[in-house]
């Protein structure tokens, strides 16, 4: 009876643990959204889609465009979109943090969300993961460990397909 009950509260436990990781995202186009699901699956983590205040629309998107509002946003380092909804990171760990690369590094939604958050996510284990077009993750790392030294940031994860 002693053992049925141990195995009980350890199976709790482990659920309780694995409730733990969050994998929140950006994804302008569902690239990442379809990464993050994955990967929230593969951890048995809580999804949570970072949403702008403003969808971004096609014509948003087009980095050929000098007025387009990514490549106005992306120009200017401070600049901070509106985020339609805060998220709770207290009851978490582990956060991953998902976006598409943008001009080599993360949207700056990126860090509108990292701004509002940054208090709550001290002492947790943060792990960047991405998608892109041909880029790699490392200038997105570099950039997020430059812009939030505080943060306990962790080797980043390229989820592309192959
Ligand atoms: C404004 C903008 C800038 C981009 N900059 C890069 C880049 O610098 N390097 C790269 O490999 N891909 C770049 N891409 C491609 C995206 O990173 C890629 O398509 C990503 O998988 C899209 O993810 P999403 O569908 O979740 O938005 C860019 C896309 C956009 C819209």
């Amino acid at each position: 009876m002693k053992k049925l009950i141990l195995a009980l509260v350890c199976a709790v436990m482990m659920g309780t643990m694995n409730a733990e990781t969050l994998v929140a995202y950006f994804s302008a186009t569902g690239t990442t959204k379809a990464a993050a699901e994955k990967l929230a699956k593969q951890h048995h983590a809580r999804l949570w889609e970072i949403e702008p205040a403003e969808h971004y629309t096609a014509a948003d998107l087009d980095w050929r465009n000098p007025n387009s509002r990514s490549s106005v946003e992306m120009n200017d380092p401070d600049e901070r979109p509106m985020i339609k909804q805060c998220t709770d990171v207290t009851p978490y760990d582990t956060v991953y943090i998902g976006f598409p690369i943008w001009w080599g590094i993360c949207p700056r939604i990126i860090n509108s969300w990292l701004d509002n958050n940054e208090p709550q996510l001290q002492g947790k284990v943060l792990i960047p993961f991405a998608t892109s077009g041909s880029s790699g993750i490392e200038e997105a790392e570099a950039y997020l460990k430059q812009t939030y030294p505080s943060l306990n940031w962790q080797k980043g994860l390229l989820l592309n397909k192959r």
